[in-house]
């Protein structure tokens, strides 16, 4: 490109400035959720129970389980995925680990968890009309061909185990019964719920053993610091984001449950408001936890909401975490998702309406309604500014647990 021609896209680009001067942002990806940390802050102790579950894994014919709990943003999909790259990495040469994490709240059915461990396997797609405990023996002589063993982790496992029982986990854990070759799969059951053991029947419970549960804790204000500080150097440039500004996101988000995804999402938030004023640091004032927090709203006020307007109440918190606001019409796809999910039958649209009106008298959700959105009928849109929506949710879904 020649002189001119980049100096003339760069006066044309100057209304993009206040989104992308790059005054404290250098690359964006390490503030996402996805972005997996080259290292864990505060996880030491877990790491090395979670390797003790796995003793003897080295030794072909040998599985192991282990069942991970702890609260949304206690880091158990982040522990699990980098414990599953350490051991592969660490066994190079000695056993080939192939591995599989399987999201059940994405891939809700056992059907679809087969075919999420199929294609971890690279073996296409499990042919229709199988059952399931034929594509379970189609992966062992899979596994068994290859000389591998697969590490897999069933995340948000309770998701599948309410909507389909546990009958996949427990032909996993009878893989290799009656078999000559043993060690196809480790299993790693992973839920934010603490009474995960007791949705199992008793076969399971004895082959998964008592000694297999992690329990992870909830972050300290200096552990969140530290997660904080990790994404901003991996991030920003260097200076743009001081000690006290991370020292206050550590402050609310261990005050907020230890939650290291609110962590992530006051920095990202503030450092987009620093640079939206065109600074280059991000300062306390740029975190503003007051409108994001869960404390504004009482855990009674969730447990008091009857069932059906929790779920209305889940669906918009799932898509107020990555929209500011939503439209009614998506509310109620939204809530059919959820009811879904939790094998309930949606209400009908009176009802319906009746449920998201309560939600706003109550404070949980704000709604403005725009004349002028196109043509006929008036669109509602769904905001929520009270609250942090990530942190509504998980309370919703704890409590719909104890229900
Ligand atoms: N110990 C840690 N060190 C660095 N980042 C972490 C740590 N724990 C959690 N995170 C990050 O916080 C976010 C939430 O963690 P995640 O593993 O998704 O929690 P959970 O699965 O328990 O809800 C992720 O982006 C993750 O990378
Ligand atoms: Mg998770």
């Amino acid at each position: 490109m020649s002189k001119n021609v980049e100096r003339k896209n760069t006066a044309m680009a100057d209304y993009l400035d206040r989104i992308g001067a790059g005054k404290v942002l250098l690359t964006k990806e390490p503030l996402s959720y996805d972005w997996t940390p080259p290292e864990l802050i505060g996880r030491d102790a877990q790491l090395g129970e979670l390797a003790s579950m796995f003793l003897g894994i080295e030794s072909h014919r040998v599985s192991c389980r282990a069942v991970v709990t702890g609260n949304v943003g206690s880091g158990k999909t982040v522990l699990t995925h980098r414990f599953g790259l350490d051991l592969s990495s660490k066994l190079e040469g000695r056993r080939k680990i192939v591995l599989a994490h399987v999201n059940c709240r994405n891939h809700p059915s056992t059907s679809q968890v087969l075919q999420q461990i199929a294609l971890s396997l690279d073996s296409g797609h499990p042919e229709r009309g199988f059952s399931s405990g034929e594509i379970i023996q189609t992966i062992r002589r899979n596994l068994n061909t290859h000389g591998n063993h697969l590490l897999l982790v069933l995340d948000e496992v309770d998701i599948l185990v309410r909507r389909d029982s546990s009958d996949l986990i427990y032909k996993l854990l009878r893989i290799d019964e009656g078999q000559d070759e043993l060690g196809s799969v480790s299993l790693i059951l992973v839920s934010q719920d603490p009474s995960l053991f007791n949705l199992f029947e008793q076969a399971i419970k004895s082959r998964l053993g008592e000694s297999t549960v992690l329990v992870m804790p909830p972050y300290d204000a200096g552990e969140l610091i530290g997660i904080a500080r990790q994404r901003y150097e991996a991030s920003c440039r260097p200076g743009s984001v001081s000690d006290e500004t991370l020292a206050k996101i550590g402050r609310f988000a261990a005050e907020a449950g230890g939650d290291a995804r609110l962590a992530i999402e006051l920095l990202e938030a503030a450092v987009r408001r620093a640079e939206k004023a065109g600074r280059g640091d991000v300062l306390t004032e740029d975190v503003r936890p007051s409108t994001r927090r869960a404390a504004t709203i009482e855990p009674s006020q969730v447990h008091e909401l009857s069932k059906h307007q929790k779920l209305v109440l889940l669906g918009i918190c799932r898509r107020l975490k990555k929209a500011e606001e939503i439209t009614s019409g998506d509310a109620r796809k939204l809530y059919e998702l959820v009811c879904e999910e939790h094998n309930s039958k949606p209400l009908g649209y009176t009802t319906f309406w009746k449920h998201m009106k309560h939600l706003e008298a109550e404070g949980l959700i704000e709604s403005r309604t725009d004349n002028s959105a196109q043509g006929r009928g008036r669109t509602q849109f769904i905001t929520m500014t009270n609250t942090a929506p990530a942190a509504l949710e998980s309370r919703i879904e704890r409590d719909l647990l104890h229900a």
